[in-house]
């Protein structure tokens, strides 16, 4: 008896990973990115303020695009902290990213709907969510510098944390394959390699009080682990999140106006499981 007990405890433990290890959310939720599949249904919903109740529908996108052509819903296993009622998001980029007269960049960035330059995204202690997964098909290039989730300053003179891909301007390309989190002055706080493949999930714990930045990670459906401990910086300033893709030029110092792209563009990036929760009493999900 006691060892068919043994027996069947530990073939339950083994088999628990394949079933998918999602995770609920612990803390109060402050914005919630998740996207509803009743939303890939309909795309349409995000491209009018009455519809979308998600993200902001008119920014920050190219000129005479839609979010409903912007986005795409791909049938990928479900990211950590996404359940059945969500989809993952796949952010696209093309020829016609081009945001009012920014011809340097190519960009599509989602905003949570509620999040104002002043508002409660930009005090206490909050921990944006998000997991990237990559679309073999759509391959990005890596010689070029990406900005694919940050927090712009209210008054757009810089970004108080950014999370990067491919080559940063004016630096060594040795690292091109690894997602890097800088903060405001570009310091890098922390580094991890793309993975092909599977889910990648970060959270990024910003203590507005305090002017620290806590980094957390896991691969696949792993709990998240703190990455890196609790480092001084910057967050002052309010501002915005954005998520999605924003690739800079090549060739020029004018990063936003001017420099070189390649033509015809098709890369993407696909995320799931964004949201900011109150990490008030050091709350974080795991
Ligand atoms: C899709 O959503 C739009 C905006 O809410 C709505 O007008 C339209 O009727 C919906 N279409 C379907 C097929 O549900
Ligand atoms: C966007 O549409 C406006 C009005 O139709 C047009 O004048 C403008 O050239 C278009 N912009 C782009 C980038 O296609
Ligand atoms: C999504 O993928 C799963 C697993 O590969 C498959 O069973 C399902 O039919 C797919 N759904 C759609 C709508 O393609
Ligand atoms: C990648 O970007 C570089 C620099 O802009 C460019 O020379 C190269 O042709 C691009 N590669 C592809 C496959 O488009
Ligand atoms: C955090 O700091 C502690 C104490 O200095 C150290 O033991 C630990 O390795 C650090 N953790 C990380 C993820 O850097």
């Amino acid at each position: 008896m006691q060892s068919l007990l043994f027996a069947l405890s530990a073939s339950a433990v083994l088999a628990a990973p394949t079933i998918g290890k999602r995770a609920d959310i612990k803390c109060p939720i402050v914005f919630d990115g998740r996207v509803p599949t009743s939303f890939a249904a309909n795309a349409s919903k995000f491209d009018t303020s009455a519809t979308n109740t998600i993200f902001n529908a008119d920014f920050v996108k190219g000129n005479n695009l839609t979010w409903s052509g912007i986005l795409e819903f791909p049938n990928v296993t479900k990211s950590r902290f996404d359940t059945a009622d969500h989809t993952a998001v796949e952010v696209t980029i093309d020829d016609r990213s081009i945001f009012q007269k920014q011809n340097g960049f190519r960009r599509a960035g989602l905003q949570f709907l509620n999040d104002t330059p002043d508002g409660p995204g930009q005090t206490g202690v909050k921990t944006l969510h998000f997991s990237v997964k990559q679309n073999p098909s759509r391959p990005l290039n890596l010689t070029h510098e990406y900005l694919n989730v940050w927090h712009e300053r209210a008054d757009f003179a810089g970004n108080q944390i950014q999370f990067q891909y491919g080559t940063l301007i004016g630096k060594s390309d040795s690292d091109k394959n690894d997602f890097k989190i800088l903060d405001q002055s570009n310091k890098q706080l922390y580094a991890k390699a793309a993975d092909p493949t599977q889910w990648q999930n970060f959270a990024l714990k910003l203590d507005y009080n305090e002017n620290m930045v806590t980094i957390y990670y896991s691969l696949g459906d792993a709990p998240l682990k703190q990455v890196a401990n609790a480092t001084s910086a910057p967050l002052a300033g309010g501002g915005q999140y954005q998520i999605g893709m924003l690739k800079k030029p090549t060739g020029t110092s004018d990063v936003a106006n001017a420099g070189f792209q390649e033509s015809p563009l098709d890369e993407s990036q696909i995320y799931g499981g964004i949201f900011l929760e109150d990490s008030a009493n050091n709350c974080v999900s795991l």
